[in-house]
């Protein structure tokens, strides 16, 4: 009895509010969000598969937020090609666990090195950079995935807003710290930088980006939805301006781009009210509209790897926007092509970055 109820209410629910919710915004011809549901996209427009990933022995990959999701699935796709992985996270139980994970599909001489990253802390993320600094000496490629989602209001421990922190602030900081050894090592072979964002970048505030703290910390206009597409239009704005000054600089041999991975079925949800993830988000749109984290992970992984042509470096694709999977993509059409917004953007995080660590 119970059962039949809940099925109901979860076939009314499908069928009344969500798919007409989901064609309308991820649909086949939607500008915003291409390629976000696998079912309408099928393999044959991928950009890359799994098969057309060259052999990674040698390459170290650093991964943030590996111990999950999409994370967690790039970890084992690169490791499954012998990349060393470098998998960064914010809790040493959880990234261990992820760490076993890893090995059980890509085997057990499988390279993986897990580390503490907290992006919430720029004091973590510099400890995170020295010890890799004092590991290794060099660097092909660094994947910034770790986020949150339409969290409540709160602040990071360096007092910023914390999607805002999170998901962009660290990821900028760390990309500084780490971009010295980025290009040593293109002198001799390409570099890559994936900024993981989404379609979300699409839905920010009216400015694009607020663009003092006083603003991106304002808690009366506060917007869980806004503030996360803030985040991801960062992420996109934030590839396209290292990209500027990468050619500025000659530094032609390191790649940045950025990604939209899809609608997927990972843990990013967990903030919503546990009916919600039960009944709605998992079993009714992460089990059957969503990708599988272990093909959407495909898109992130090809900017870290370039394929087996070389068709990334040969054509100089960089500050590119790309959607499932792995196809350019236009980003929002209002704010991604703000060169000005872009230039501010980075010119913002760098004096936060600063006030923290001064
Ligand atoms: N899933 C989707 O449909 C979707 C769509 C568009 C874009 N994205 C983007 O894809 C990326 C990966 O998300 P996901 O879907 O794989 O979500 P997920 O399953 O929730 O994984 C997020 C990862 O980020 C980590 N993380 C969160 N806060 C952190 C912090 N302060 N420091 C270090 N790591 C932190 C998490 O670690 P803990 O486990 O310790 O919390 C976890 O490893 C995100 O940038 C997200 O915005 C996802």
């Amino acid at each position: 009895m119970c059962c039949s109820f809940k099925c109901f209410f979860i076939v009314t629910v499908l069928i009344a509010v969500i798919i007409p919710n989901l064609v309308f915004y991820y649909g086949k011809d939607s500008k915003r969000a291409a390629g976000s549901i696998p079912f309408i996209t099928p393999k044959e427009t991928w950009g890359f598969t799994f098969e057309e990933m060259p052999d990674q022995t040698g390459r170290i990959i650093i991964i943030t937020g590996a111990n999950v999701g999409l994370g967690l699935s790039s970890a084992k796709l690169l490791a499954m090609k012998n990349a060393k992985v470098i998998m960064a996270c914010r809790s040493a139980e959880r990234c261990d666990e992820a760490a076993k994970k890893v090995k059980e599909v890509a085997g057990p001489a499988s390279e993986i090195d897990t580390m503490l990253l907290d992006l919430a802390s720029l004091h973590s993320v510099k400890k995170f950079a020295d010890s890799f600094l004092n590991k290794y000496n060099y660097l092909n490629a660094l994947m910034l995935n770790a986020g949150i989602m339409h969290t409540k209001y709160g602040l990071s421990k360096d007092g910023i807003e914390q999607q805002f922190a999170v998901n962009h602030v660290g990821h900028q900081f760390l990309t500084m710290l780490l971009l010295p050894l980025l290009e040593e090592t293109s002198a001799k072979v390409p570099t890559f930088i994936a900024s993981v964002s989404s379609s979300a970048s699409h839905q920010t505030y009216p400015e694009g980006i607020r663009l003092t703290k006083e603003e991106i910390n304002d808690e009366s206009t506060y917007s869980p939805f806004n503030a996360y597409g803030q985040t991801k239009l960062s992420n996109v704005l934030m590839a396209q301006e290292l990209t500027r000054q990468l050619t500025e600089r000659g530094k032609t041999n390191v790649f940045v781009n950025s990604v939209h991975p899809g609608l997927v079925n990972t843990e990013l949800i967990r903030q919503y009210p546990e009916f919600m993830q039960k009944y709605i988000a998992k079993p009714i749109i992460g089990n059957n509209l969503a990708w599988d984290p272990d093909e959407a992970a495909l898109s992130q992984v090809y900017l870290c790897t370039d394929n087996k042509e070389g068709t990334l470096v040969k054509t100089n694709v960089k500050g590119t926007y790309f959607v499932p999977l792995a196809r350019v993509a236009p980003g929002n059409p209002k704010h991604s092509d703000n060169l000005e917004l872009q230039k501010k953007l980075w010119v913002f995080t760098q004096k936060l970055i600063e006030e923290v660590m001064a």
